[in-house]
């Protein structure tokens, strides 16, 4: 048998096998991404039945998260933003990339770090965006992240001379790639997950996952060897070590978790190092705040019927998600760690919608960046989790769509001499099939989350 024709019989079971009725005959592509849901961010707040003092600790954390910090607070020299809120704006304090690009808006003018011109992969309407490069000059690996600014010329960094980088010809050579801001609501029903719950999750339904051609793997710890879980590619395992490495990474402010400056220029540092340490006995440094805010953040809320989709379709499209595949990777929910040390966080109905396995995926050339992170390879990510979808702006780890059919589609692309083929072939095609007015419902369903 030849292998496509290998490839129609596996889809057709499949599909007998998860229940899809509908006709297989090519639809054309009549269903639309409604685009963001109108109404209130349905995230922001506090999740329920915290402590008086976890309330506080979170309402500190909240605005240290706010805070814009200067180049006396020990900013840069290189950094992305001058806030942790500036890039996970959308829909509220704790999410992603807002419409209109603050990194356009505001660096040179009320921000004053005039010595920067803006990268052309940054625009007004496009999304925030950090940049790493895959290859050094001399064809070794990089893979880090190279902060987009300096802040030489502004006005209180004087003797400061640092030059941008030449991101243009990293652009032209196309040795760059970009990652958005992924949002942190719930994130700490994702931090107290234990790993078993994560294991038993990705060894579930191995018949039907090894049928369309899923296996996916998690990406580990290096020291301790624990299941790590933030990030795009699952590289990161807890708050705390997040916000200590994005304070550096994308503020350019050291503290006690990361201490040593990204960039040592005697004539740029206007703070001492680490720029931001425990201020004094029984108070909490700003990295512990941060973690704090986030792990308090509660799910987004998602709704069952908005303008544009009545409640029927968006039941029809979540059965449909399930139906044809997706939830093979997008998990629709986990059960909450009933251990947790924190109360609120073992009572959220048992579970956590996240639509997510936080398993890392090889997705095929298409979406493939080439960056390493830990056990993830240049083709992996996590699947991203889905809550809050009906809010966001911009998809996909570098932002490249703000579709989700277009999202979608990205799912599915051919192997190629570097990578193979992407795990969720045979589930795009199975979406592709569906009629317009289903794939409808599976789009309002998304943006019901
Ligand atoms: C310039 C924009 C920018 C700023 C400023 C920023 N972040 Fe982020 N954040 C990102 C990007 C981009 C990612 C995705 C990184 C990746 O996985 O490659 C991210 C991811 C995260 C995640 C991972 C969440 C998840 O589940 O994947 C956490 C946690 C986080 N940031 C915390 C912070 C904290 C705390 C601060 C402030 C100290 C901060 N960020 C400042 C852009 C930013
Ligand atoms: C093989 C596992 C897998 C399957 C199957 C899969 N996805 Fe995904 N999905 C991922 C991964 C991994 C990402 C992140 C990819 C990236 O950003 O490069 C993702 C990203 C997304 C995004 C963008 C989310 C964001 O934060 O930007 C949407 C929307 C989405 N998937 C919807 C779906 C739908 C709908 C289906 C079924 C038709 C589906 N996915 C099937 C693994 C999968």
């Amino acid at each position: 048998m030849s292998k496509a024709r290998i490839r129609i019989l596996f889809i057709t079971t499949v599909i007998a096998l998860l229940g899809v009725s509908q006709t297989l005959t090519a639809q054309f592509r009549g269903a639309r991404d409604p685009g963001v849901r109108g109404g209130p961010p349905g995230a922001g707040g506090a999740i329920a039945g915290l402590s008086g003092e976890e309330n506080t600790m979170f309402e500190e954390g909240l605005a240290d998260f706010s805070e814009e910090e200067s180049v006396a607070d020990g900013v840069g020299p290189r950094f992305n933003f001058v806030s942790c809120a500036g890039c996970h704006a959308q829909p509220a304090t704790g999410g992603t990339s807002p419409a209109v690009n603050p990194l356009v808006a505001r660096i040179t003018s009320d921000l004053g770090f005039v010595g920067n011109g803006i990268p052309s992969f940054i625009t007004a309407n496009g999304p925030i965006r950090e940049a790493r490069f895959q290859f050094n000059p001399d064809g070794s690996r990089d893979g880090g992240v190279h902060a987009l600014f300096v802040i030489a010329g502004h006005k209180n960094a004087p003797g400061c001379n640092i030059r941008q980088e030449d991101f243009e010809s990293q652009v032209r050579n196309r040795n760059i790639i970009f990652r958005i801001p992924t949002p942190v609501f719930g994130a700490g029903l994702i931090e107290n997950f234990t790993d078993t719950t994560i294991l038993n999750n990705l060894n579930s339904n191995s018949l039907l996952k090894r049928a369309v051609g899923i296996s996916g793997r998690v990406n580990r710890n290096g020291n301790d060897g624990r299941i790590s879980r933030f990030g795009w590619k699952a590289q990161n395992p807890s708050l705390l070590v997040f916000s200590g490495e994005a304070y550096n990474v994308e503020m350019g402010i050291t503290s006690e978790a990361f201490p040593i400056e990204r960039d040592e220029t005697l004539s740029c540092q206007f703070a001492k190092v680490p720029n931001d340490g425990t201020p004094s006995v029984g108070q909490i440094p700003a990295i512990v705040n941060f973690a704090n805010f986030q792990r308090f953040l509660a799910p987004p809320t998602p709704v069952t019927i908005f303008t544009g989709a009545t409640s029927d379709s968006i039941a029809h499209g979540r059965k449909l998600f399930t139906n044809i595949g997706c939830a093979l990777c997008h998990t629709p929910s986990l059960p909450v760690n009933q251990n947790a040390t924190v109360v609120a966080l073992r009572n959220q109905g048992q579970a956590a919608y996240l639509f997510s396995d936080l398993a890392l995926h090889a997705m095929g050339p298409g979406l493939a960046d080439d960056i390493l992170q830990g056990a993830a390879r240049g083709d992996e990510f996590r699947t991203a989790p889905l809550w809050g979808l009906g809010k966001r702006v911009f998809f996909l780890h570098d932002g490249r769509t703000n579709d989700l059919d277009d999202a979608i589609q990205a799912h599915a692309s051919g192997g190629n001499t570097k990578f193979g083929p992407s795990e969720a072939n045979a589930v795009i095609s199975i979406y592709n099939r569906l009629s317009s007015g289903d794939q409808q419902d599976l789009l309002n369903f998304l943006r019901s989350l």
